[in-house]
C-alpha cells in the first residue's frame, strides 16, 4: 500500500514537472497589458525599468534600471540590466551591463541613483555608448548629473567614464545676449518659479557649474547625428544637446525647449522626416497626463500637440497609469512604433510594470489608445 502511494506520488511529481516546464517554455505571442508583468525566458520578472531599446543584427536589446525590493529599490544596488529579443515578446536575460561599485570614492558607488539608461551605437567608432540620469549617493536628486559609459559589445560590460553637469560656461544657441542679460538681472530677485523658468533664471544660476540633467533619453538620427534630451532647470525646461561625433560627450550646441513647460520622461521617434516627442508632466512617481510635440528639426522649434491619449477621462488623466520611457521603431514594418512606459511602484520598486502600446496617427498627431492585448500584426495593412 505504501509502495503504491509512493509510486502515485512520483508519477504526480513527474507530471507536474513536465507541465510546469512546458508552460515555462511556451513562447509569448502578444503584448498583454492586462497582465503587464513581463517575464524573461527564465520565467523571472524583467528587471529593466526606465527602459531604452536598440536594434542590432536582427535583435532588439532592452536596457533598464535593475531595481531591488522595497523603497530602497529606487536607488541603484546592482546597476543597469539588459535583455535581448528577436520578436519583442520573448526576452532573454543578458546580465548586468553596467555595474555599480563598492568603491566609496566613485560616483558610481552602490546607493547612487541611476535612471533611464539608453544605449546607441556609434557607426564610426564601433562602440556602444550608454547615457543615464545619475544622482550621487546621499544627495537625493540634487546633483542632477548625466552619466556616460562605453563598451565594444552591446551587452557590455560597459566601462564607466564619468557623470557631470551639462554645458558649464556655455549658453544655449536659442538664448540671445539680451535674454542672457535679463536672466542675470533677475537672478537675485524674488520671483515665482514660472516667471523664473520663462526668463531662464535657473539657466543663468547654473551657467558656471553646468546645467542640471534629470529624466533623459537619446535619439540617433538617420545621418548618425545623435542627441541627448533631458529635463533641466529644476525639471522646468527640456534641454536638447547634440552629442560629439564619438557620442562620448556633449557638443556645445544645445537648445532650451518649452521653458517652464515642466516636462519629464522624454521619448523621441521620427516619422516621414518629422520628429515626435512624448513627455509626461511633473508629479514624481505618480502618473499624470502625457504630452506630445512635433518638430521639423531636432534642435527645434518644437510645437506642442497636447495630450496624445484617446480614451476615458481617467486614462487621459493618468496615461493608463504610466509614464513614457521610450518609443520602439518596429523593424521591417512601415510606420510601426511602440510606446513603452513604466507603471511605477516606488514602495516596492522591483515590482514596477511595463506597458507597451501601438502609436497611431490622427490628423498628423501621434495618439495612444488602450489595447489590453495586441500583437505586431496590428501594424499590417495600415
Ligand atoms: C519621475 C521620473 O520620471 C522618474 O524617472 C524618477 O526620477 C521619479 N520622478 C523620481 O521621483
Amino acid at each position: 500500500m505504501i509502495k503504491l502511494f509512493k509510486n502515485l506520488l512520483l508519477v504526480g511529481l513527474v507530471c507536474f514537472t513536465v507541465i510546469a516546464c512546458a508552460q515555462k517554455k511556451s513562447a509569448i505571442t502578444e503584448f498583454d497589458n492586462e497582465n503587464p508583468v513581463f517575464y524573461d525566458t527564465d520565467s523571472v520578472h524583467i528587471n529593466a525599468h526606465g527602459a531604452g531599446m536598440l536594434y542590432v543584427d536582427d535583435t532588439y536589446y532592452w536596457v533598464g534600471e535593475h531595481k531591488v525590493a522595497g523603497g530602497r529599490g529606487n536607488k541603484s544596488w546592482v546597476g543597469v540590466r539588459m535583455y535581448s529579443s528577436k520578436d519583442l515578446y520573448n526576452w532573454k536575460n543578458e546580465g548586468v551591463a553596467l555595474k555599480v561599485v563598492k568603491d566609496t570614492t566613485s560616483k558610481l558607488q552602490e546607493g547612487s541613483v541611476i535612471e533611464r539608461p539608453k544605449v546607441i551605437y556609434n557607426d564610426k567608432t564601433g562602440k556602444y555608448v550608454m547615457w543615464f540620469h545619475h544622482e550621487l549617493k546621499g544627495q537625493g536628486y540634487d546633483a542632477a548629473l548625466t552619466g556616460v559609459a562605453v563598451s565594444d559589445s552591446v551587452t557590455g560590460p560597459y566601462e564607466y567614464l564619468d557623470s557631470f553637469r551639462m554645458h558649464p560656461g556655455v549658453w544655449p544657441v536659442n538664448f540671445n545676449e539680451e535674454q542672457q542679460a535679463w536672466a542675470k538681472e533677475l537672478l537675485n530677485q524674488d520671483i515665482g518659479r514660472k516667471e523664473a523658468l520663462e526668463a531662464g533664471v535657473y539657466l543663468a544660476r547654473d551657467f558656471e557649474v553646468g546645467q542640471m540633467s534629470r529624466d533623459m533619453t537619446l535619439f540617433k538620427d538617420d545621418d548618425g547625428t545623435a542627441y541627448h534630451i533631458t529635463a533641466s532647470e529644476e525639471n522646468g525646461t527640456l534641454i536638447i544637446s547634440k552629442l560629439a561625433p564619438d557620442y562620448l560627450s556633449l557638443s556645445d550646441e544645445y537648445v532650451r525647449v518649452f521653458p517652464g513647460g515642466n516636462n519629464e520622461a522624454p521619448a523621441i521617434f521620427k516619422k516621414d522626416g518629422k520628429y515626435y516627442m512624448f513627455t509626461s508632466g511633473l508629479t514624481g512617481w505618480d502618473p499624470n497626463p502625457a504630452r506630445s510635440a512635433v518638430a521639423e528639426n531636432m534642435m527645434g522649434p518644437w510645437t506642442a500637440l497636447g495630450n496624445p491619449v484617446r480614451g476615458t477621462e481617467e486614462e487621459r488623466k493618468t496615461t493608463f497609469r504610466t509614464q513614457s520611457t521610450h518609443v520602439i521603431p518596429v523593424e521591417g514594418k512601415k510606420d510601426a512604433f511602440i510606446f513603452v512606459a513604466d507603471r511605477w511602484t516606488p514602495q516596492d520598486a522591483i515590482k514596477g510594470e511595463y506597458i507597451f502600446l501601438p502609436v497611431e496617427f490622427e490628423d498628423g498627431k501621434p495618439v495612444l489608445r488602450w489595447y489590453p492585448q495586441w500583437d505586431l500584426s496590428f501594424f499590417d495593412n495600415k
